[in-house]
């Protein structure tokens, strides 16, 4: 082979991660080999030592790799004929690279699921912390970037907290199809040995295994849809990012992110900049490059195995380890962030914010809600014109939009009374936030 095809084909440089998987995975396979006769239990037995032997020089960094054995499942065969002898060449009896590999896959991306799950659930226990300590604070809440109506802090922070339950229930989801035991698919077609694929599986702590041979070693849908769930989850973070940065600029001046999460700038001394949260913002395209990447990958391969799917692997791996150091990082900005109450209580106090309320209250004296929404619109714009907060119109002029304004409005003005009013369920309440985080710990600990 020329070198540079060598090169361009071998996967070990990335696939070597996939060590421990693969000496898991042929262990089972050897010992089902043994418990079927078709290896002895003598050779079963070498083989297994030999397979331990690697795991030792794994671990202890001293294991040869040598790229002229393209990926890692056949540098550690190799390895074992060296070791063992050439009852090594055994291993791979009623086996072959496609449905190898395709195992390995399956038990990493089974690890690392879990710990990704757990992750995500600290992050949980992060905002459900921050929930508790701001139950009282006021901001106002956003549509279109406007200010439209406030909100408690600990609820808007709540709402990331479902986003990111949802995002647990897809792992779930992408667990379950992982979940399928490839092995003993052969190349393709299956094998003509008395392999035993139940007792692989069971060994190997698999739920079921795949039905068809063809598709055991070509199926990628657990993988695409573990990138899927990853894009939704960085989704998730870049809208948290965009919020914290636009938060901690002067303009909102809501919050300030702890120095161990922002830096300088190397020409303004004043500066101190949001990298963290722009940086988490700025990986999504990778995130979502390496979903689209898979998918386009696939969608022109006819069955069975081709050498395109080995493409499954960078950018899937690049992504698990992205996300194991964006999710502790995140909970950790928010752990040290400052958030600034008094100005938060200057930027709450602002007559507009409750102008639903006004409206509210016309509708509650009987008026059409539209018409309610048009009189008060109307009010905003005189006052507007006029240079005046809502609650400085005189009797007169509140009467000069409809004679139910006659009486004192002023206690629809405090943000506070505002917020207690939306006591719907899933409103922003304090008593209904209250429950919400109830619901909330409940998800955690099902
Ligand atoms: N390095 C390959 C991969 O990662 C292993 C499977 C190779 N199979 C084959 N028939 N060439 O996809």
């Amino acid at each position: 082979m020329d070198d540079r095809v060598l090169e361009f084909t071998a996967s070990l440089p990335f696939d070597r991660r996939l060590a421990l998987c693969d000496l898991k995975g042929s262990t089972a396979h050897a010992e089902m080999l043994a418990a079927q006769g078709i290896i002895s239990a003598a050779e079963a037995a070498a083989i297994i030592g030999g397979l331990k032997d690697i795991i030792g020089e794994i671990e202890s960094g001293t294991f040869p790799e040598d790229l002229a054995f393209e990926d890692i499942h056949m540098n550690i065969e190799k390895r074992l004929i060296e070791n063992i002898g050439p009852v090594g060449g055994k291993l791979h009896t009623g086996r072959s690279r496609n449905d190898q590999v395709a195992l390995d896959m399956h038990l990493y991306l089974r690890e690392e699921l879990v710990l990704i799950e757990q992750l995500l659930k600290e992050l949980q226990v992060t905002i459900i912390e921050l929930a508790r300590e701001y139950e009282d604070l006021i901001i106002p809440g956003y549509t279109h970037l406007q200010r439209a109506q406030p909100l408690l802090l600990s609820h808007h922070l709540l709402a990331y907290f479902w986003m990111f339950g949802r995002d647990r229930e897809r792992i779930k989801g992408v667990a379950k199809g992982t979940d399928l035991m490839p092995l003993g698919a052969g190349a393709l077609a299956g094998t003509g040995f008395p392999i035993d694929r139940e007792l692989v599986a069971e060994k190997l702590g698999f739920g079921s295994l795949y039905e068809n041979s063809i598709d055991a070693v070509s199926d990628r849908d657990y993988l695409i849809d573990f990138l899927a769930f990853a894009s939704i989850l960085i989704m998730h973070l870049s809208r948290f990012c965009e919020e914290l940065i636009l938060w901690s600029s002067s303009e909102f001046g809501f919050i300030e992110l702890d120095d161990a999460y922002t830096t300088g700038s190397s020409m303004m001394p004043q500066k101190k900049n949001p990298d963290v949260a722009e940086l988490v913002r700025g990986k999504t395209g990778r995130v979502y490059g390496a979903l689209l990447a898979m998918l386009t990958m696939m969608k022109g391969l006819p069955l069975a195995y081709n050498k395109d799917m080995q493409e499954d692997k960078e950018g899937l791996f690049d992504v698990i380890d992205h996300l194991k150091v964006i999710l502790p990082l995140f909970a950790g900005m928010l752990q040290t962030m400052t958030v600034k109450r008094e100005r938060l209580s200057k930027a709450v106090d602002d007559d507009y914010l409750c102008a639903t309320d006004i409206a509210d209250y016309l509708a509650s004296k009987g008026l059409a809600f539209r018409d309610a929404h048009h009189i008060v619109g109307e009010m905003i714009a005189y006052a507007a014109r006029n240079n005046k907060r809502l609650r400085e119109l005189s009797k007169e002029e509140r009467m000069s939009f409809h004679p139910t304004l006659a009486e004192r409005i002023d206690e629809l003005f405090d943000p506070a009374r505002v917020v207690e009013a939306r006591s719907s369920r899933g409103g922003t309440a304090p008593a209904a936030v209250k429950v919400q985080i109830e619901k909330a710990i409940e998800t955690l600990n099902p």
